[in-house]
């Protein structure tokens, strides 16, 4: 499916799609294009690395006025950043949102100011599908069904595991914990605990001792939604006395320098990636549909599966 800001607002006619590699950086009149970006916060090292990405890629020198907010894990402040795009008037507006759930008001007050939004990250409740774009991210639902194929393929039936959860209502949750779920389901393998740890690692470190507190040497695998997590839950582990990826055996999602440090160090196990490089893309939509050219729904970001050897293959250049 594609659509296009004209589309959108009600206007006549879609550009021919023409490949948006070949647009120019500015406008046709040569002037940069004014966007507002809002970022959910720094919760983690993937969200250091998504920021520094569209940062560069939105940079003036490629032709784009950037506004930046980081919204500090807040979704209040997400949507006032939003609202003061739209009173600013910017071109376009870039916005990684939070959770899905919230965002109906705000993205028609950017529609009826004529402002396309493109998301980038996270996706929002299907029902405001007609308030966004294109969305620019990863794949959610197959990240957690790797991990889950990872779990099944070297688990006995009967391992008891434990989750470590993302931010509660975002897609990257929601999604992951989807995809998990149905590829676990049905192999015989015992679900302990789920809890949010808020994909930081102080909040993965501190449910992870509570983990262990109330569950002690029962647990013997961790399914952790993110990187920072898993690296929060290493801490409370050796903090307990026991081995990471020996005692407890854990498998990640972003796929950051950290965790493939761990993983070739053997105190992660597998490492799910999440791309947090989304910029050039990013850029390349904001480009298209400023110029009212055919955008698709959504460009999905290629991933890959990590053991310690392929860790160690590709850490010395490891962009993030
Ligand atoms: O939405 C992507 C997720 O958000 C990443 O896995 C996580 O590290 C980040 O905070």
């Amino acid at each position: 499916m594609t659509i296009t800001r004209r589309a959108m607002l009600g206007g006549a006619l879609a550009l021919a799609a023409g490949g948006l590699a070949g647009c120019t950086a500015a406008d046709a009149s040569g002037s940069l294009i004014s966007v507002g970006f809002a970022q959910t916060g720094a919760e983690s090292t993937w969200r250091a690395a998504n920021t520094v990405s569209l940062r560069n890629a939105l940079s003036r020198r490629n032709g784009f006025d950037l506004m930046f907010i980081d919204s500090q894990g807040r979704q209040e402040n997400e949507i006032a950043a939003v609202r003061s795009f739209v009173t600013r008037g910017v071109d376009v507006i870039v916005l990684a949102p939070m959770v899905e759930s919230g965002w109906h008001d705000v993205l028609d007050e950017a529609r009826r100011a004529g402002i396309p939004v493109v998301l980038e990250d996270r996706g929002i409740d299907p029902s405001d599908s007609s308030l966004y774009l294109s969305r620019v991210g990863d794949d959610f639902r197959r990240e957690g069904g790797l991990a889950a194929k990872w779990i099944i393929e070297t688990a006995e039936p009967g391992t008891r595991i434990v989750e470590l959860l993302g931010t509660t209502g975002s897609s990257a949750a929601l999604d992951r914990s989807a995809g998990f779920d149905r590829v676990i389901a049905g192999h015989g393998i015992r679900i302990l605990d789920a809890q949010d740890g808020g994909f930081t690692r102080a909040g993965g470190k501190e449910v992870m001792a509570a983990f262990l507190e109330k569950h002690g040497d029962d647990i013997q695998l961790l399914f952790a939604q993110n990187d920072d997590m898993g690296l929060g839950a290493i801490e409370a582990i050796t903090a307990a006395g026991l081995e990471p990826g020996r005692d407890i055996r854990i498998v990640t999602i972003d796929g950051t320098r950290d965790a493939l440090t761990e993983l070739v160090a053997g105190r992660l196990n597998q490492v799910v990636q999440c791309n947090p490089m989304l910029g050039p893309r990013v850029a390349s939509v904001v480009r298209a549909v400023h110029a009212g050219a055919t955008v698709q729904r959504q460009y999905i970001a290629a991933d890959r599966v990590f053991d310690a050897k392929a860790a160690k293959g590709v850490l010395a250049t490891w962009p993030y």
